[in-house]
């Protein structure tokens, strides 16, 4: 029987972010190249997001493409640049027919043109859905963001201290609350320099199935277990049980 029945529907995470990692390992044991393994985890995208909204997310944020990334090989890397605009462009009405809108982080700037242009274009096309953000981290890295955030600050010659709240606001996750549940499929147990910041408080949750295999019943599994945990912010037991 699902989970599903388990789940308290009104503890929903209202932000999820997702480290989508195995795909070249999936596709690798299957005898197949490891691009086979990310056409392949674009269905499980659909299928998380779709689910997702539907069950009253309202940020979704999935790692796609980290500033590490591009040290794999080239064609690897123009792999999954195309993928990027083959899969905005054939998932646009998904996103439209599930009132999702589409979002960017990361130093979107520098992807190739024929993506970046993509890009642009299904975020102006989503820009007034308004039922669950989809946020694509691309080109992305924590410490990217924090240094940027840094220099930001810098560069406005601002001479009054910078608390949580106002550095908060310089991040490119500003408009986003932190995620309460972050996920890594695939065994690997790190962060890989995901929302270094935003991830302060953020519940772990880490599984062997690789993202190509990671279904709507996974990401209820993870929905469960997070509910289950207590999240003290710093205090004990008892004083939240008051
Ligand atoms: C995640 O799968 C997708 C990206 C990082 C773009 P990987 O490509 O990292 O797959 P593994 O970890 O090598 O199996
Ligand atoms: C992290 O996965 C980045 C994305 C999922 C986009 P990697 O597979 O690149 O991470 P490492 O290098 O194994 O830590
Ligand atoms: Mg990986």
């Amino acid at each position: 029987m699902s989970i599903f029945h388990k789940i308290d529907k009104d503890k929903i995470p209202r932000h999820i972010a997702i480290i989508m990692d195995g795909n070249g390992r999936w596709a690798k044991s299957k005898g197949k190249p490891r691009v086979f393994g990310h056409n392949e985890g674009v269905k499980t995208v659909r299928e998380i997001t779709e689910v997702s909204a539907k069950i009253g997310v309202e940020y979704l944020t999935l790692y796609a493409f980290s500033t590490e990334n591009w040290k794999r090989p080239a064609y690897e890397v123009n792999a999954l640049m195309s993928l990027l605009v083959s899969t905005i462009d054939k998932e646009m009405d998904t996103l439209m027919k599930n009132n999702i809108k589409l979002e960017a982080i990361g130093n979107i700037t520098e992807l190739p043109s024929r993506s970046y242009k993509s890009l642009l274009k299904g975020i102006e096309r989503t820009k007034d859905n308004d039922r669950m953000t989809l946020v694509l981290a691309l080109n992305y890295s924590g410490r990217w963001d924090i240094l940027n955030a840094v220099n930001t600050i810098i560069k406005n010659n601002s001479t009054s201290p910078v608390d949580e709240k106002i550095f908060k606001e310089y991040l490119s996750t500003a408009k986003y609350p932190d995620p309460e549940l972050l996920i890594r499929t695939s065994g690997e147990i790190r962060l890989s320099n995901f929302l270094l910041w935003e991830s302060a408080y953020s519940e772990l949750y880490f599984t062997d199935i690789k993202w190509p295999d990671f279904k709507e019943e996974s990401l209820y599994e993870a929905i469960y277990e997070y509910q289950n945990r207590e999240r003290r912010f710093g205090k004990t037991s008892e004083q939240l049980k008051k």
